[in-house]
């Protein structure tokens, strides 16, 4: 295995933060810090900021992403927003399977499974979201769970659009809660998700993965963690949404 082979991603998910003119003002603050970074910088924004991000990052290097799609392509879903409707906006990514979506919004692997493969077929890049809650954790079925995750969600994808696929291993009792898993935890999750993808598509694609870790990431312990073997990045809430913050996760991200 080769980290260096593996493109390192630094993607912000803002959540439900952030009116037009606040966003255009993060933006504005990341454009600068982020030019110079080599890794893959994404920011995952509210559906009413997409057209502003997509207009005030053409040309640099920043990616726009959404934060969940449907997956049905149109008619009378009510309130919802296709891959199509993503992808004509000029959006790349979408967040799916957040454990937010899953504990307030019903979401379940067969419904995430749908939605991966709605935003694959769609060429969208999906950063597809698995962890385990603390109870798991403690139950010492961690592995279990993730397992589950990840071969419902990817049991429709070939090993074609899985390349458009990138992980990210965010345990639930550390998103939001400043409760960061140790980067020895961190690492063995996230090499457990690569032994699954092998074991699905084949060394060389699991090889290729960006697998992200995501949970109470920060300027303070990005180090540490993006040191790690399998941990190519992160998938950052708060720490997204102050530029200077989000600009050290891209400096360490991109060494
Ligand atoms: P956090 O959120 O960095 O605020 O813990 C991460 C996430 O939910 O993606």
């Amino acid at each position: 295995m080769n980290k260096a082979l593996r493109k390192a991603i630094i993607a912000g998910n803002w959540k439900m933060n952030k009116n037009r003119k606040e966003a255009a003002e993060l933006i504005e603050a990341l454009k600068p810090i982020a030019a110079d970074k080599t890794c893959g910088v994404v920011i995952c924004v509210p559906f009413t900021n997409l057209e502003t991000a997509l207009n005030l990052t053409e040309g640099t290097n920043i990616e726009v992403g959404a934060e969940n799609v449907h997956f049905e392509k149109s008619g009378a879903f009510t309130g919802e927003i296709s891959a199509d409707m993503l992808t004509e906006m000029g959006v790349k990514y979408v967040i799916i399977g957040h454990s937010e979506r899953r504990q307030y919004f019903g979401e379940t692997d067969a419904t995430v499974c749908k939605r991966t493969m709605a935003a694959l077929e769609a060429g969208m890049t999906v950063i597809l979201c698995v962890g385990e809650t603390l109870e798991e954790r403690e139950l010492g079925i961690t592995e279990e769970i993730v397992a589950k995750q990840v071969k419902v969600a990817l049991s429709k994808a070939c090993e074609k659009c899985v390349k458009n696929v990138v992980i990210a291993y965010e345990p639930v009792w550390a998103i939001g809660t400043g409760k960061t898993a140790t980067a020895d935890q961190a690492e063995e999750v996230c090499a457990f998700i690569r032994k699954t993808v092998a074991g699905m598509f084949g060394q060389d694609v699991a090889d290729g993965m960006t697998i992200q870790y995501g949970g109470s990431m920060n300027e303070k312990n990005c180090a540490e963690l993006l040191a790690k073997e399998n941990i190519d990045g992160g998938l950052i809430g708060g720490a997204s949404l102050v530029a200077e913050k989000f600009g050290v996760l891209l400096e360490e991200a991109s060494k």
